[in-house]
């Protein structure tokens, strides 16, 4: 099964106007790449000068509410992001899991509010050491993803993010195996919900992706591409990692 590969990248709170020229930087790379997606999730301040600087590069937020709009401040709707120009938006990162309380409903609820406006949506998902420790990754993961998935999900928007807690921004990755048995896990579990779609629907591995380990771990069969942080802030970082795909 065919799938066109996506290499996001994730600024987190990272990035001033002066990093704008890494845009224009990996918007080059993109260009050069015609076979594979490329997406940058960035700090919302950023969005709307990203964009038109943007070219084949997907510009995305790196969360969005809930509800369409209301008295939620210092929130961000999915109306806002599609208003500035995003085309995509990153849901369930674990940071916003760990730091911000967001649930697995939470997360379905979000994805939908994307969907809902247009946008694609990345939806995250991964376990920490201490469920990996007991053996237990696959299933918990599986049981994560099915409890974040929105109803209607469908691969035409929706892409999801296997991202172990423990292998964010360590440098520590779990091993080529771990990963191609987690895509498995997921596909099948996604297979009991969606059925064939599951076949096109993307699922990437994200946590410490560099240019020196992406090439195995896109290698694999059921990965479709990577959702990187650190390795994405800078074109000369990211460059090796779109030419893996
Ligand atoms: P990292 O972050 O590549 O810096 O480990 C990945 C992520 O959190 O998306």
């Amino acid at each position: 099964m065919q799938r066109r590969p996506l290499i996001a990248g994730n600024w987190k709170m990272n990035g001033l106007a002066a990093h704008l020229e890494e845009v224009d930087a990996i918007a080059a790379l993109a260009a050069e790449k015609p076979t594979v997606d490329v997406a940058l999730f960035l700090p919302a301040t950023l969005i709307a000068r990203a964009v038109p600087r943007a070219g084949v590069v997907a510009i995305g937020g790196q969360d969005v509410h809930g509800e369409t709009h209301g008295a939620f401040t210092g929130n961000v709707s999915a109306a806002m992001l599609h208003d500035v120009g995003a085309t995509a938006v990153l849901v369930g990162h674990s940071e916003r899991r760990t730091y911000h309380g967001e649930t697995s409903p939470d997360v379905a609820i979000k994805a939908a509010q994307g969907h809902a406006h247009g946008l694609s949506v990345v939806l995250c998902v991964g376990e920490d050491a201490a469920v990996r420790n007991e053996g237990k990754a696959e299933q918990w993961v599986s049981d994560q993803l099915l409890a974040s998935l929105p109803a209607d999900a469908d691969p035409e928007w929706l892409t999801i993010a296997y991202e172990p807690i423990w292998a964010i921004g360590t440098g520590v990755i779990p091993t080529i195996d771990e990963i191609a048995a987690m895509h498995g896990a997921l596909r099948s579990a996604l297979r009991g919900v969606i059925g064939d779609k599951a076949d096109t629907m993307r699922i990437l591995y994200g946590g410490s992706v560099t240019g020196d380990n992406a090439p195995d771990i896109l290698g694999l069969d059921d990965v479709d591409g990577a959702l990187v942080g650190g390795a994405s802030l800078t074109a000369a970082k990211f460059a090796p990692i779109i030419a893996a795909a």
